[in-house]
């Protein structure tokens, strides 16, 4: 049996850091209570680390209060958390063909049940928005532009900056989904011009599944849509206003703040820059090794600036499914097939008639080894599909 080779860090990164690992246990074990609820020692002590992860990732994306900073369960629940809690009847918001599902399917339900114009921007041919299309979908009741920062289909990184600032200039609220980014990038609230951003905690930042979170500006409005236990003020009979208890509800996932506390201190240590450099030269090596095979189509991946790890290709009249298939129980290697919850960019690629296409996530742990060995087995699947035709 070949050696597992995990290429699918565009779900969720795996492994993650020894580090993660043993701090989740040790912090399970001993402080494994409910944070902030009372007054003994290690609830005081389990909430001190819940306050230490909410300062470390505020200053993580630049931000200034810590109470800004909200966990919710992962990058979709921030999202709605938002989406939901600004936009009322009337209001018209801007958003790309880029997007993930979790934020196409809360504006279109807003569209379809509360009365929301949606604008969608589509990107060019090598999968980047221009700026100037928003400027030019910008309407007198226009309140948010929500996008998604690195692709998780194609990896192209969105001009946010530049977008950013069109929109503080023009005072409409402007939020990032950076499932993708956040660990990968400089995710930064000031220098990006950012009001809202929204992020996972399992993929990047190196943590567990079920805890994310979304930063607010001060001055931006979100309503909440929810309400329950906050752990102070229990007379109120409404949901609190302040933050974070905001836009938080019952128990936190303090196991799961735990273990992005450890996993961003990891990827702290190691450095953006040097991560995303060894991401990069394996990204690229992948891709000049798909590029030589006969049979091999890749999307978006001719110029891999501006990118991150996640690249895209299908083998020529083999469906994304069945090369996804054969990777996994021929070779042993993860990778993820179909559409990978963005209809709307297998639309402008031409690639959902054929149902997706097969995608290759890099990460941390990768080497060169793993990529010589994709590569190899791509190559046998494309030569098997040529002589079968
Ligand atoms: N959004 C995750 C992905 O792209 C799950 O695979």
């Amino acid at each position: 049996m070949n050696e597992f080779i995990y290429l699918d860090n565009g779900a969720t990164s795996y492994p993650k850091p020894e580090e993660v690992y043993t701090y989740m246990d040790q912090f399970y074990r001993r402080l494994g209570v409910n944070p902030g609820r009372s007054g003994y020692d290690i609830c005081i002590e389990a909430g001190e680390v819940v306050e230490n992860t909410r300062k470390t990732l505020t200053n993580f994306f630049n931000g200034t209060d810590p109470n800004r900073l909200c966990f919710s369960y992962n990058s979709t629940d921030a999202l709605n958390l938002f989406i939901n809690g600004m936009l009322e009847k009337g209001d018209h918001a801007i958003t790309t063909t880029i997007e993930h599902n979790s934020v196409l399917r809360p504006l279109y339900h807003l569209w379809k049940y509360s009365g929301i114009e949606v604008d969608y921007v589509p990107f060019d041919d090598k999968g980047f928005v221009d700026p100037d299309d928003f400027k030019k979908c910008f309407k007198a009741n226009t309140k948010l532009v929500v996008v998604n920062h690195a692709s998780n289909v194609i990896g192209t990184i969105q001009p946010i900056k530049e977008i950013g600032k069109l929109c503080r200039e023009n005072g409409i609220a402007f939020a990032v989904d950076a499932s993708q980014s956040a660990g990968k990038i400089p995710v930064d609230m000031e220098e990006q011009y950012l009001d809202i951003i929204a992020f996972t905690g399992h993929k990047s930042l190196l943590g567990p599944t079920g805890i994310g979170g979304l930063y607010v500006r001060e001055g931006v409005e979100v309503r909440h849509t929810r309400a329950g236990g906050t752990g102070v003020r229990s007379a109120v009979k409404t949901h609190l206003d302040e933050y974070p208890y905001r836009l938080e509800y019952g128990t936190p996932n303090t196991l799961g703040i735990a273990g992005l506390l450890a996993g961003v201190q990891w990827v702290e240590k190691q450095g953006l820059q040097h991560l995303h450099r060894h991401e990069m030269k394996l990204t690229t090596k992948l891709r000049d090794g798909l590029k030589q095979i006969e049979g091999v189509t890749l999307y978006c991946q001719d110029d891999l600036i501006d990118h991150i790890s996640v690249l895209l290709f299908n083998v020529d009249g083999l469906e994304a499914l069945n090369t996804g298939t054969l990777l996994d129980v021929d070779y042993n290697i993860a990778s993820r097939t179909g559409l990978h919850c963005a209809p709307l960019v297998h639309d402008q690629l031409g690639t959902t008639e054929i149902h997706g296409a097969v995608r290759c996530g890099v990460g941390p742990f990768n080497t060169e080894e793993h990529i010589n060995a994709a590569v190899e087995a791509v190559a046998e699947i494309a030569e098997m599909q040529k002589k079968r035709r």
